[in-house]
């Protein structure tokens, strides 16, 4: 990892921690509950959400008191997707994050209990958006709504699970990378801009380069699962292979799928032109989607 993101990440995560640590102790929430949300919180994530929402406020040349609360909101949204998404009923999966997986632990309906709740609470902690005009803020909490629902990341879902019992086309695979994975990712770049006040045009260059970077990190998950270990990715290799899903490595061969994910990287710094820097957060960013190991 290039050394100026390795410290930006280091500034900026135990914030990330200690809001998410804030947003979990809230009163009058059965115990058993509180334990399983802690757990996947806590379990070692790489925040890579969290962060892609203050690395764009900086790289916009802006600053948001407000930029944690989004940047946690998503990062509760996703660990909840994870949750699920390792559920016996979808891919059926033993360990996430280097631990046994929440219903391993708890059991599954306390598993899913505790996906519901980070999800309304990503939603309660946007309620309290201090700084950010009341527009702004319904526009953040409307690109969250869409990002993680039916339209975006839950659409997503489901059309992957489709497609283990039947072959998908390049285009539907892509559309099923876009939506489980690049709609979350885009959400974040997006809501850096709303805080950052960024112009129509701005945004249009900024979702380009979310579009991008969202398939561009799925292209590289589903490669990892063929490539690398399960202590390396501190959840189970080969896991696709083994419940036929379609990915790209299945569809275009894993030589295909690395030219692919070259594409995005390439697509997605391009875009970043109008930064007018050689050396954005935003492109270092993009640079770890394709090197990270895990
Ligand atoms: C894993 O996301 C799920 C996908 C969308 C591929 P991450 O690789 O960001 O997982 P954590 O948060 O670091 O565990
Ligand atoms: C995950 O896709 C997308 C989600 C919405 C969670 P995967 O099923 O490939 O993610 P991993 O490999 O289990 O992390
Ligand atoms: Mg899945
Ligand atoms: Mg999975
Ligand atoms: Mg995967």
């Amino acid at each position: 990892m290039h050394k100026q993101l390795q410290q930006f990440i280091s500034e900026k995560l135990p914030a990330i921690d200690d809001k998410l640590q804030d947003l979990l102790a809230t009163a009058n929430v059965p115990e058993t509950l509180k334990d399983a949300m802690t757990y996947s919180l806590n379990a070692g994530g790489k925040r890579i959400r969290p962060l892609l929402v203050l690395a764009a406020i900086e790289d916009l040349g802006s600053e948001s008191e407000d930029a944690l609360t989004v940047a946690c909101a998503v990062e509760l949204i996703h660990t909840y997707s994870l949750i699920h998404d390792d559920l016996p009923c979808m891919d059926d999966d033993d360990y996430r994050r280097g631990k046994l997986t929440n219903h391993k632990v708890f059991g599954e309906a306390v598993a899913v209990l505790a996906g519901d709740a980070m999800q309304a609470l990503a939603f309660e902690c946007l309620t309290t958006l201090q700084n950010t005009s009341a527009k702004d803020a319904l526009h953040i909490i409307q690109t969250l709504s869409k990002a993680a629902g039916a339209q975006g990341m839950v659409g997503g879902q489901i059309l992957d699970i489709e497609g283990e019992t039947k072959r998908l086309s390049l285009l539907e695979l892509e559309n099923v990378h876009v939506n489980k994975t690049g709609a979350l990712l885009s959400f974040c770049i997006e809501a850096g801009g709303i805080l950052a006040g960024v112009s129509q045009e701005k945004t249009t260059d900024l979702k380009a380069f979310a579009w991008n970077i969202g398939l561009a990190f799925q292209i590289k998950d589903d490669i990892l699962d063929i490539t690398s270990t399960t202590e390396e990715l501190g959840k189970t290799a080969g896991s696709d292979t083994m419940s036929d899903k379609s990915t790209y490595p299945s569809l275009l061969g894993l030589e295909g799928a690395k030219q692919r994910l070259a594409e995005h990287h390439r697509l997605a710094k391009e875009s970043l032109m109008f930064l007018e820097t050689e050396q954005s957060l935003l492109g270092l960013f993009a640079d770890y989607i394709v090197e990270r190991t895990s």
